[in-house]
This record gives C-alpha cells, structure tokens and sequence, in this order.
C-alpha cells in the first residue's frame, strides 16, 4: 500500500474553538498536517504554536507559504470574508468556520471567486457529517419511518446568563446573533436529511435590546449596551422533496430547554438531540409501538467533539477528485435561508431561495460505528 502524503494545512484564529481543532487536526487524521498557526493577538498564535508543536507565523507567511495547501479561517464571524478572501486569492483551498460571511452578497462572492480559482471551499458546522445525523439520515433513507412529512428544530439557548468574554464573542455584533451563530447545525443537518430548501418564510426580531454586562469578572460588568443582531427567529420552510419544517431559534432562554430536531414520518418519528454534537442519541418510536428505540450507530465519528472532520473530508476530497460533503454551496444555501427569514419579517412574503445545494453524499457507513474510521473520507 502506498504512503499516504498529507497535505499541509495552517490555522488562522486562535481562540476558544482553535484548540480542539488544533488537537483533532494534529492527532486524529493522517491526511492533514498542521504546520502553523497566526492570529492578529500574537501571544495567541504564540500559545497554541507551543501546544501543538508547530509554528507560530503571521497571515502573510500562511498565504506566501507555497507548501500549504488549506487555510482553516477559525477567526470570529466579522472576520470570516476578509480572511477566506486574502487565502482563495493566494491560491489556498479554504475551511472556514460559521457563518461564511456576514453579507449575503460577500457569501456570494466567496462562492464565486472559490469557484473561478478551481479551489475548494468548505464550511462549518461539520457535526453532520457525524455519527449521530449519518445515522439519522440512514433511518430515514432505509424507510423505517416512512415517508418524511414535517420536521422541526429546537434550538433554545441563554447567551445572555453564560457569556463571559463579551468584549471578544462576536455573538452579539452582526453576523454573529443566534440565528447566524446557531442555524448552521440545523440547516446543515436538514439538508442531509431531506435535501436543499426551495422557500423560506417567517419572523426574527430582538428581544431585550437593552442589555447589561452580566459577568463580575467582566471588567464591563454593570455597564449597560444596546444589542444589535436578532436574538431570536422563527422559521417556516418548504423543502423541495416537498416535507416542510419549522426552526425555533433563542438565545433569550435560561430554562435549560434541551436543543433537537424531530422528524414526523407516516411510519414513524425520528429524535435527534442537538445537532451541535458529533452523536446521539438517535431515537425511532414506529406506529403502533408505543416503546422507544435508541438505534446503535451505523456511521463513525460519534465522539462528542470530532470538529476538524470537515477540514479531513475536504482534504480526501482534494485527493480523489469527489466534491467534499461540506462544498460552500451547502454553508452558502444556509446563510441564504436565514437572511430571507429576517428579510420575511420585514416584507412579510416567502422567499425562493436562489443559492441551491444537492443533497451531500452520505458517509460510507461502518458496521458496528468504529470510532477511527477515517479511511471511509478517502473515497
Ligand atoms: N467557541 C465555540 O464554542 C465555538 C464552537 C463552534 C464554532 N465556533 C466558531 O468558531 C469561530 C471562532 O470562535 P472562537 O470562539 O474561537 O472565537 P474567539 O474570539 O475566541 O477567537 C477568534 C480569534 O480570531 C482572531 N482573529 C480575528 N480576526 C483575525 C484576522 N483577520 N487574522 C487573524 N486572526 C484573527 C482573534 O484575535 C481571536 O483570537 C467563530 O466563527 C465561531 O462561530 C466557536
């Protein structure tokens, strides 16, 4: 068996999420060798340099550097075009970190520009491509609920009890609210459940516009601050396999509510608990059978945190020619659905949306789960 030859990758954005990444990237996947790392605060990149065993370097060394061959953009959402621009131009294939952009209009033009350099583009949440959602989307492609008919999402969250760092989470500035934060899980997860979105409706707004810092290590704290991006959404949605859905969006909730998405099928119902995690539980309840099945995993990659599966499968992508299952197409038809919700509010009409997906190849399933299975990328 020949060699596998991996290709080298460095991060840009040194924060919070770099670290696991950084360690998945590292010690999980052969096909990817992180060679650097840079942020804009130098004793960041300088940390996770030291950490990691690799080096700590400047964006323009990443971008001239002609042996790296992936930028992963893990900078904040106000920071994702410029960062995904500087590398597509400099001829680097690219994984960036949720939301694509802030702008529709700059997604579309990563999209573009992507697309006329011949290089990949992919985007996060990779949680879909996870144990779990693989192994919801095989109950559903096996039949053993019956026909899909309606979906719903559940994602209610309290930034406003858990936020420590304000000055640095971009989760309350624009592009960065809840709907953008969050949607991505369940509209990546939709699309591999049922295929892309052909139209869009309903309501998103602030709650609470006026704030107060919280945290009492915060050196804001007690300082009060207008919000500024929409903390809560409501979405109506028709797919064009023809199953609707809805997606309920908050980060105004400290009730401990459990995120997750349910499938409603002729035969049955399908219980995925929240989609911002590589796993389960799966659970199938059919007609006429009161008792609750937990279904054992029939894909790999079920471990709590696998983040960094996204940058391996584009990487095996690169390799063998094949689209990676996360093409900007699908993080781009996300972004798209929750910009014509919020542009529903307003106009109060249903939106077309243009920027269409195909429906990601599936993961090769591996019997009896396997929890290091990155030969099923490599096809
Ligand atoms: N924190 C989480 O739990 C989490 C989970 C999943 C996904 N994410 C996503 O990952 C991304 C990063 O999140 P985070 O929590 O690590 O944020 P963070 O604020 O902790 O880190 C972002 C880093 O990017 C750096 N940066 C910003 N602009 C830059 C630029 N132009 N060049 C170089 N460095 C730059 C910042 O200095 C900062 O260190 C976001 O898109 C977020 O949505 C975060």
């Amino acid at each position: 068996m020949s060699e596998l030859k991996p290709m080298k990758a460095a991060v840009i954005g040194c924060g919070v999420i770099s670290k696991i990444y950084l360690k998945n990237l590292c010690e999980c996947f052969k096909i990817i060798e992180v060679v650097g790392c840079s942020d804009l605060l130098p004793e960041r990149s300088k940390k996770r340099a030291e950490e990691f065993g690799i080096r700590q370097m400047t964006n323009e060394e990443i971008y001239e550097d002609p042996e790296i061959d992936i930028v992963v953009n893990l900078t904040y959402p106000l920071s994702h075009y410029q960062v995904t621009k500087e590398a597509l131009l400099a001829g680097k294939n690219v994984y960036s970190e949720k939301m694509i952009a802030i702008t529709l209009e700059e997604g579309e033009e990563l999209v573009q520009l992507a697309r006329s350099q011949n290089l990949q583009f992919t985007v996060a949440p990779d949680t879909c491509l996870g144990g779990g959602i693989q192994t919801a989307r095989w109950v559903i492609d096996s039949g053993m609920i019956g026909e899909p008919v309606l979906v719903s999402g559940f994602c209610p969250r309290s930034y406003q009890l858990t936020r420590e760092d304000d000055e640095v989470r971009m989760v309350h500035l624009p592009g960065g609210g809840i709907p953008f934060d969050m949607g991505g899980y369940y509209l990546h997860t939709f699309v591999n459940l049922f295929g892309a979105i052909g139209r869009a409706s309903g309501f998103a707004k602030i709650n609470n516009s006026h704030r107060t810092y919280l945290n009492p290590r915060s050196p804001l704290y007690g300082d009060e601050f207008v919000e500024t991006c929409i903390n809560t959404m409501s979405a109506s949605l028709e797919f064009q396999s023809g199953v609707l859905g809805s997606l309920l969006v908050t980060s105004e909730c400290s009730a401990g509510a459990i995120q997750k998405i349910e499938v409603l099928g002729a035969e049955g119902m399908l219980s995925i608990h929240d989609p911002n995690n590589f796993g389960g539980p799966i659970r199938v309840k059919r007609s006429g059978n009161e008792e609750e099945l937990t279904i054992p995993y029939t894909h790999a990659f079920f471990e709590m945190d696998r983040r960094g599966l996204g940058v391996a499968d584009m990487a095996y992508a690169i390799k063998n020619h094949r689209t990676p299952r996360l093409d900007c197409s699908l993080g781009l038809h996300a972004f798209e659905v929750i910009h014509r919700v919020w542009n529903s509010t307003e106009s109060g009409k249903s939106y077309t949306i243009h920027n269409q997906v195909k429906r990601p190849q599936a993961m090769p399933r591996t019997p009896f789960g396997g929890t290091c299975a990155e030969h099923v990328l490599d096809l």
